[in-house]
């Protein structure tokens, strides 16, 4: 192969996948949102010997458009209301393969040098949005969780000297960390890798609103100290996974600075809101945070996926957890290089030009451009809202603080129901919408009782698509009705 025809394949590889992709979004606004096949059905399609022979491209893509894209889930879809998973931007999608193209290693500055700059850049373009001062910095992550992951684990490092070379036990006694009851499983689980153990945090119960209960965080933390414990972190959400509330953050962030505890946000959803300056106040006391998840694969519709630690105090704090120099990294060059080593801000090594697809999706929509978009979700989840109350047989749930409604189906013969029994009527309606491929949604767990959850998270999405969902659900409800 030389590099000419490396050259020619990429142009017939081009054409061809160019079609795929927009076709495929062509038919976004008819296709069934969700494949019915099951595990098994999809096995079948994939279960092949291992290829001993290479086989052309054309027939690979060909597969491609038979057998992965018609039984993918249709997150691009306008009527896709699921997780936070957004339709993403063409330019997006299209920097993805010249990111692979390039393939920088984003991991030391020598191996990937635009890509260090690029990153640093639209770092700094994150904290400025959030209202961080100059001295912020951050890092990209694979998504929420790992970002996560990161900003605790410069929380733990923070609470004991020799942290990172003895672990835990340089503590002297058990750390404790606090978050609300409706805090992302990927909190759990960065404490459980973290040495700290699961039962570690803290879950705050929260009002009927469901943000976290401040006086109880409060008795929590003296309840831990008056035990022998050491408080070392609180956790406040901006856009909770479930419900897409936001914790009180000012309040949080005072309780922290008492305390002495390190104060994390993580808004990897409700960051988005910080576009739209008539939104950015229900983000108020964010800056006060020691450090913030913000996942562009989220609201900035970066396709995945792309997520990111900002820290308020700087890329030092970053380092003084994950910096490590291995010989074959260290050499000196006697500039600044060193500074833009992002494998000494994180935990990856080889790391992907993420930051291309971000850069580029800052550059095209602005920030009006997301403004203007966050500010139509919230009104369209406000309409959807305001058309569900039109509805005897469904009763909201929470607030709406984004662009989440949760909702439950209690039409007379449900209401008079045992509540287990009320949840499989809730999970039923959810199963026949999503068998129906009209829409999806999901559904979750609230103070322990079962509801429906819908999300607008694509820019594709207009009135009309909720209009049609708000009768999707209208027409399968009484059809659950009937069928019982
Ligand atoms: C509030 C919140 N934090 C963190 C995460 C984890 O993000 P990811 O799935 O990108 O790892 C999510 C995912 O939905 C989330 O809603």
């Amino acid at each position: 192969m030389t590099s000419e025809s490396l050259s020619e394949q990429h142009k017939k590889l081009g054409r061809a996948v160019t079609s795929l992709i927009s076709e495929y979004a062509e038919r976004l606004e008819s296709a069934p949102v969700a494949s019915p096949a099951t595990p098994a059905d999809l096995k079948r399609l994939f279960d092949e010997p291992l290829p001993l022979a290479g086989m052309p491209a054309e027939e690979i893509l060909e597969q491609f458009a038979r057998d992965v894209a018609p039984h993918a889930m249709q997150i691009s879809s306008p009527r896709y209301f699921g997780q936070f998973n957004p339709t993403p931007l063409a330019i997006g999608v299209w920097a993805d393969a010249l990111c692979s193209a390039l393939n920088q290693n984003a991991g030391a500055w020598r191996n990937g040098p635009t890509s260090a700059l690029i990153e640093a850049q639209v770092i700094g373009w994150l904290c400025d949005l959030i209202g961080y001062g100059p001295g912020a910095f951050g890092v990209l992550a694979s998504g929420g969780s790992e970002a996560n992951l990161i900003a605790l684990k410069c929380a733990r490092d923070k609470a004991a000297r020799d942290m990172c070379d003895l672990g835990v036990r340089a503590a002297g006694a058990d750390l404790t960390i606090y978050a609300s009851e409706q805090c992302h499983f990927s909190v759990e689980k960065s404490v459980d890798i973290l040495g700290l153990g699961r039962k570690s945090l803290r879950k705050i119960d929260t009002d009927e609103r469901f943000h976290i209960r401040v006086n109880l965080l409060r008795e929590a933390i003296e309840k831990d100290r008056s035990d022998g414990r050491v408080p070392f972190c609180i956790v406040g959400i901006a856009g909770a996974t479930s419900t897409g509330v936001i914790d009180p953050l000012p309040e949080l962030a005072a309780i922290a600075r008492e305390n002495d505890c390190w104060f994390h946000v993580d808004a990897a959803y409700g960051g988005g809101l910080a576009f739209s300056d008539n939104q950015k106040k229900k983000l108020s006391g964010i800056e006060l945070a020691n450090s913030i998840t913000f996942d562009p694969h989220k609201w900035m519709f970066v396709p995945f996926s792309c997520g990111t630690t900002l820290v308020r105090d700087g890329g030092n704090v970053l380092r003084d957890s994950f910096d490590i120099s291995p010989e074959y990294l260290s050499e000196d060059r006697g500039g600044s290089d060193v500074q833009y080593d992002f494998f000494r801000y994180g935990q990856m090594g080889t790391r992907r030009f993420n930051a291309l697809k971000l850069w580029m999706a800052f550059k095209f929509m602005g920030k009006r451009g997301y403004a203007e978009t966050v500010e139509r979700h919230l009104e369209l989840t406000r309409h959807f809202a305001d058309r569900l109350d039109e509805l005897p047989d469904f009763e909201r749930v929470g607030e709406i603080e984004t662009a989440v409604c949760c909702f439950r189906y209690l039409p007379e013969h449900v209401r008079g129901l045992a509540p287990e029994d009320q949840d499989r009527a809730q999970q039923a309606l959810q199963q026949r919408i999503e068998k129906s491929g009209r829409a999806f949604f999901p559904s979750t767990i609230l103070q322990g009782r079962r509801a429906l959850r819908v999300n607008i998270n694509s820019y594709l999405t207009e009135r009309r698509h909720v209009d049609d969902l708000v009768e999707l659900l209208r027409e399968e409800g009484n059809a659950l009705g009937v069928d019982r």
